[in-house]
């Protein structure tokens, strides 16, 4: 399905008869696939008599390549799904199978994408980026301390430069365009944390989607903010570049590096906040984050420090 998919790519028009030839099928069994094709992947395909079949609109998929070509000195090696459950889940089987790390993950759309808090990830084919980058990690628990925030500001700062200048952060690692969310970042790590693990860092950014019925929380996309189409190739590139800088940073100077930088992008610095872990609600002021990434609120009058990968900050009615 997906040979005939790159057959159409250039959103010209194809022959039944030419596309049957290429795959080496008949022209009804080309006509079964396109139906395929339209259903599972939600593509809009023409079909005029005479002329044959054309995508509604031109699709250019990640091509490791071109990635490679762009940022050739942060081309870390990258295996590339067209479809998978999620780039995280498969960058997890392959630390398992001893894949050498570092290496990357990227997927055209997944199907069981994971979200914080047991939450999914709306994974629609060839319109976002699901990248899933593994590092090795062996000098302890200071490498990994607010490594998560670390990774909000590469995410920012690619957005930045491709085109999206409103973007800021929200803590823990949501990235933002005023209240609505356009990227998300989902850490895992296997092995031991206070010597040698391997940690996922997985970033799905919304890039040229802009609709979907499936997500249950304020989302945009860059594309809506922009309203221009962008390139995937060229912003994982970009993301590369600025994963390696600010990892680059965060290795020598630990999360102290870059806390400063994190606090003035955060959109809601000194906000009134209900920090919400499970059924409990914290309301309080916040003040920023500490050198370890820890968020800072006033609770009463007294300042208190959180952390932890199942907090969720909402902004309070009074705020
Ligand atoms: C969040 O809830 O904000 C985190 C979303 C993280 C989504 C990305 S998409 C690539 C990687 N693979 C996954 O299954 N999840 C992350």
């Amino acid at each position: 399905m997906l040979t005939l998919l790159k057959l159409l790519k250039d959103g010209r028009f194809h022959s039944g008869q030419a596309l049957g030839a290429a795959l080496g099928v008949s022209r009804s069994a080309v006509w079964k696939q396109l139906k395929h094709l339209e259903a599972e992947l939600g593509l809009s395909i023409h079909k005029v008599r005479g002329r044959g079949y054309q995508l509604a609109s031109p699709l250019k998929l990640l091509d490791p390549a071109e990635i490679e070509h762009l940022a050739p000195s942060c081309a870390w090696p990258a295996l590339v799904s067209d479809s998978i459950d999620s780039t995280n889940a498969e960058a997890l089987r392959l630390i398992e199978r001893q894949h050498a790390a570092p290496f990357l993950v990227l997927a055209e759309r997944q199907t069981a994408g994971r979200g914080r808090r047991g939450r999914k990830w709306v994974s629609p084919f060839a319109e976002n980026i699901y990248y899933s980058l593994v590092l090795r990690i062996d000098g302890g628990m200071r490498q990994l301390e607010g490594l998560s925030l670390v990774v909000g500001l590469a995410v920012m700062q690619a957005l930045r430069e491709q085109g999206v200048p409103e973007v800021g952060l929200k803590w823990p690692n949501d990235v933002l365009v005023g209240q609505k969310k356009i990227a998300g970042i989902l850490l895992e790590l296997v092995g031991d944390p206070a010597d040698v693990c391997h940690v996922v860092l997985g970033v799905g950014i919304n890039v040229n989607m802009q609709m979907t019925e499936e997500v249950d929380q304020q989302w945009t996309s860059m594309r809506l903010e922009s309203g221009k189409m962008f390139d995937r190739n060229q912003l994982v590139a970009e993301l590369g570049v600025m994963l390696q800088k600010y990892l680059a940073r965060h290795q020598v100077g630990g999360f102290s590096a870059v806390q400063s930088e994190w606090e003035q992008n955060h959109l809601w610095q000194g906000r009134a906040v209900s920090l919400i872990a499970g059924v409990n609600r914290i309301d309080g002021e916040v003040l920023g984050i500490d050198s370890q990434g820890a968020l800072r609120l006033r609770v009463d009058g007294v300042e208190k420090v959180f952390s932890g990968g199942e907090l969720s900050l909402r902004l309070r009615n009074d705020s």
